[in-house]
């Protein structure tokens, strides 16, 4: 059984919590897109881990973990969290995998990112300032991008750096008037990353084929968010990758045909970091209860998360591109104690209802909300286990999403903890 695991709004739907959940019951767990501008929280018992560029199963010591091609990978990130992990007795040798293809997010793509967004002002896309977006640009342009593998020839590299990094600088220097970064200052942490992370670098496509042949189960985790797609969300406010599950064949190598599963995560109500348009948006008491309660605060940078309510318009048109089975509803909890909920079914545009999300950012900013209206409940539901054991008007909210985005609910989180989650 192979299952993908997707985030259907924008990002930080408890993907994490969700994979960690799943990972007990798959043999390896593939992170397929994204970088370090992810943040993935599992929590184990009285540990917290805020995981960036591992996949969430890592906590598992049974299970392997892959890196795919489509990665973007923070060297840096990456060995703190090798490191951090294996202060606590979680040790990755011999179960960690990085592609070869991957590319390597370096300084300059850091920079890059910060000076653009600050030369935007009040239009800056909001990014969490990883060198996502720059790291992309490289690759898609190809001829100044660092691949994993370009690490295993230091001599071509140190030559490849120079003329990257001159290009850079004059980037930097002329239209931002920044500081100049230096060639060697790069050269000497890429050799470090090497000696860290060749080690673990191989032909991840080959592992995971013979891996699925072997009779392996495989579990791909998305990061971001589908709205945050950069081909089917909201352009330009979305991430630089294809985060939804359309992603996952080109960012792992595994065609969809192979995968068994499709699960989509989403929030029992709706966030987002950073700019773009949020029609369901409460910049009111109600967003800053759900912000408090829920600690909707970012994982990559801290940063208040945007909150507001629940978006089936939104919803459906991620689990429709991203052809999903099912869907994990998290943070039901969140929502207790507030006297009523609302989910928006529909939009009007223009005088006109409209039940297709428009990805389109022009016409999506003019999207008035259509709600239906259900009664809150009081009841404290952090330990209930069993569906049936909800409060009644709980248990109606679910049905409603259920019913309107026309996909089964069978996993409900009930908190941060593993054994705070219902399943159907
Ligand atoms: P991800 O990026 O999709 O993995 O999500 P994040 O980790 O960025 O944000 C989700 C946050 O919600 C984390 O702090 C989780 O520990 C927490 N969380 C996950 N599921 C639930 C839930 O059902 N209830 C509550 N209260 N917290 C949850
Ligand atoms: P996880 O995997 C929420 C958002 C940023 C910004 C936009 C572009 O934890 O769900 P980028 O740095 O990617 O160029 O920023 O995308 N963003 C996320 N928002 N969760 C994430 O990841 C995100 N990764 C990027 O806030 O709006
Ligand atoms: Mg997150």
């Amino acid at each position: 059984m192979n299952t993908c695991v997707v985030g259907l709004q924008w990002g930080d739907e408890g993907k994490g919590k969700i994979v960690d959940i799943l990972a007990e019951q798959h043999d390896i767990i593939v992170r397929y897109s994204g970088g370090a501008n992810a943040g993935h929280t599992v929590v184990v018992g009285d540990d917290k881990f805020a995981l960036h560029i591992l996949p969430s199963g890592v906590v598992r010591p049974d299970t392997i973990c892959v890196i795919a091609n489509a990665v973007v990978v923070d060297p840096d990130t990456l060995i703190k969290e090798i490191d951090a992990l294996t202060q606590k007795n979680i040790t990755l040798t011999g179960r960690l995998f990085i592609s070869e293809s991957a590319h390597v997010v370096l300084d300059y793509h850091k920079t890059e990112d910060q000076l653009r967004e600050e030369s935007l002002g009040k239009n800056k896309i909001g990014t969490t300032i990883r060198g996502i977006g720059p790291c992309y640009a490289d690759k898609v342009g190809r001829s100044h991008a660092i691949r994993m593998s370009d690490l295993a020839n230091l001599a071509a590299l140190q030559d490849k750096l120079k003329t990257i990094v001159e290009y850079k600088n004059k980037i930097f220097t002329s239209l931002y008037n920044a500081e100049p970064i230096s060639a060697d200052e790069i050269f000497e942490k890429c050799r470090f990353y090497a000696s860290r992370l060749l080690p673990f670098t191989i032909d991840t496509t080959e592992f995971l084929h013979k891996s699925i042949a072997a009779g392996k189960s495989i579990l791909l985790e998305g990061a971001q968010g589908t709205l945050l797609d950069l081909d089917h969300g909201t352009f330009p406010y979305v991430t630089s990758s294809n985060s939804s599950s359309l992603g996952m064949s080109a960012g792992s190598g595994i065609p969809a045909r192979m995968v068994d599963k499709f699960i989509g995560v989403v929030k029992a109500y709706a966030t987002r970091v950073g700019a773009g348009p949020f029609p369901t948006e409460q910049d009111n008491d109600v967003g800053q209860y759900i912000r408090d309660r829920g600690n909707e605060y970012g994982t990559t940078t801290g940063r208040p998360r945007r909150c507001g309510w629940f978006d089936a318009v939104a919803v459906s048109y991620s689990a429709t591109i991203g052809g999903i089975d099912s869907v994990a509803l998290m943070h039901l909890d969140t929502l207790t104690d507030l006297e009523e909920i609302k989910i928006c079914k529909a939009y009007k545009i223009e005088g006109k209802v409209v039940t297709f999300f428009p990805a389109n950012t022009e016409r999506l900013s003019q999207a008035i909300p259509i709600y239906e209206t259900l009664p809150g409940w009081g009841e404290d539901i952090a330990e209930v286990n069993d569906f049936d054991d909800l409060p009644i008007d709980a248990q109606h909210f679910v049905c409603l999403v259920e019913e309107i985005i026309k996909r089964p609910v069978t996993i409900i989180g009930v908190g941060p903890k593993r054994s705070q989650t219902i399943f159907r």
